[in-house]
């Protein structure tokens, strides 16, 4: 078992070890008000496969357990859900010193979290992602989050869990194609900060140690959320290959998943910064070489055109100016403002 302090401006500790989630109880008993009630928030893929052993474990500990399951998928994500969530949190007469668990992928993690956030302002809630994106990004640094017709996360808050439990066999039942998404999470970790860990991405291919991987990344992530929670300078390069990438997954209507449009902005960004010389042109090669491995894409149907006059839409961009995260080497990336009337030509030096 591993435990990864968190000492955010809400201290917690994120668990790693396999079928941690048999003694998610006695963990719970650690940060939770004894014999609390918990609502455990889910989803309908993730319930069947995992509700019961976590019920279980949470009602062997003493804990009242009620349960909200709504249908999976990035859909749920909205106002509405959110709404009933809150009244079913009213109805079964949860009060501030009861506590939210919210049992699945980041889809469930961003809206028990912003439910967590704001009923009765705010009470405890345990992030128990099943997804490895949940798992290395979703569920540590207190992003929350539900969408509008508009946008992706434009209504959310900062709001940190008090526990996090990462259990890596639940990933044994997750679909390959959501595996190999949150595998573009991963390499983006190594890109970022990692020489190391991308080096043993590219020596194993998707038959990397779990485990071991999974643990350094949300020690990365720790890192970036304790320099910078509230995301105003270094989380900011958390967001590398997001900016095309957030484009192509609009563009697509969310036909192309989150996983696979990282993947190319992280390609297209980096062929960018190697044709001005900001990179060896070996990091190119090196990070086409990885994701090819995870069969993960490089290259987007979608036009210079296409992509420029989405990014202008990120809701990340400051006034005339957006920062772009720029691969410098394998393990160091740099945050680059970039005046909107020159991302046209960036975006082009990538394509
Ligand atoms: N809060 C943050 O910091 C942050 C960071 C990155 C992404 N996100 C958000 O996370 C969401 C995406 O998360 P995701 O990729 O986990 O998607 P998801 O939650 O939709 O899960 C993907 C699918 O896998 C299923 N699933 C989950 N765990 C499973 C398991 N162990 N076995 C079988 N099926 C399983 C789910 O039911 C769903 O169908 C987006 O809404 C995104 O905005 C948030």
């Amino acid at each position: 078992m591993t435990r990864i302090n968190v000492p955010a401006s809400k201290q917690y500790y994120v668990i790693v070890c396999n079928n941690v989630l048999n003694d998610a109880g006695l963990h719970l008993q650690q940060v939770l008000t004894p014999s609390c009630k918990i609502a455990i928030i889910s989803d309908s893929h993730v319930w069947p496969l995992y509700g019961d052993k976590v019920q279980n474990s949470l009602e062997l500990t003493g804990f009242q357990v009620v349960n909200y399951v709504f249908p999976a998928g990035e859909t749920s994500k909205n106002a509405t859900n959110y709404l009933e969530i809150l009244n079913f949190l009213a109805q079964n007469q949860i009060t501030r010193s009861d506590a939210i668990v919210a049992l699945g992928g980041g889809v469930v993690g961003d809206i028990a979290g912003f439910s967590a956030a704001t009923y009765l302002r705010g009470i405890a809630y345990v992030q128990i992602p099943t997804t490895l994106l949940a798992m290395v990004d979703s569920s540590i640094g207190g992003k929350t989050a539900i969408d509008l017709p508009v946008g992706k996360n434009l209504v959310g808050a900062f709001y940190q869990p008090d526990l996090v439990l990462c259990d890596p066999e639940v990933l044994t039942t997750l679909p390959h194609d959501i595996f190999t998404d949150g595998c573009a999470e991963v390499i983006k970790y190594g890109m970022l900060y990692d020489a190391a860990l991308f080096d043993h991405l590219m020596n194993n291919g998707s038959a990397f140690d779990r485990e071991k991987v999974i643990i350094r990344c949300i020690e990365l992530k720790r890192d970036t959320v304790c320099a910078d929670e509230f995301d105003t300078g270094l989380r900011q390069k958390l967001n590398l290959g997001h900016t095309i990438g957030h484009s192509i997954e609009t563009l697509s209507n969310y036909m192309i998943s989150h996983g696979q449009a990282v993947s190319t902005g992280m390609a297209i960004v980096t062929k960018a910064a190697a044709a001005r010389n900001l990179c060896e042109r070996a990091v190119l090669s090196d990070l086409l070489t990885v994701l090819d491995k995870f069969k993960l894409p490089t290259v987007t149907e979608y036009s210079d055109q296409q992509l420029f006059t989405c990014a202008l839409s990120d809701k990340k961009r400051a006034g005339s100016s957006l920062n772009l995260i720029v691969p410098r080497a394998i393990g160091y990336c740099e945050i680059i403002p970039t005046p909107v009337d020159m991302l046209k030509s960036f975006i082009q030096d990538g394509l």
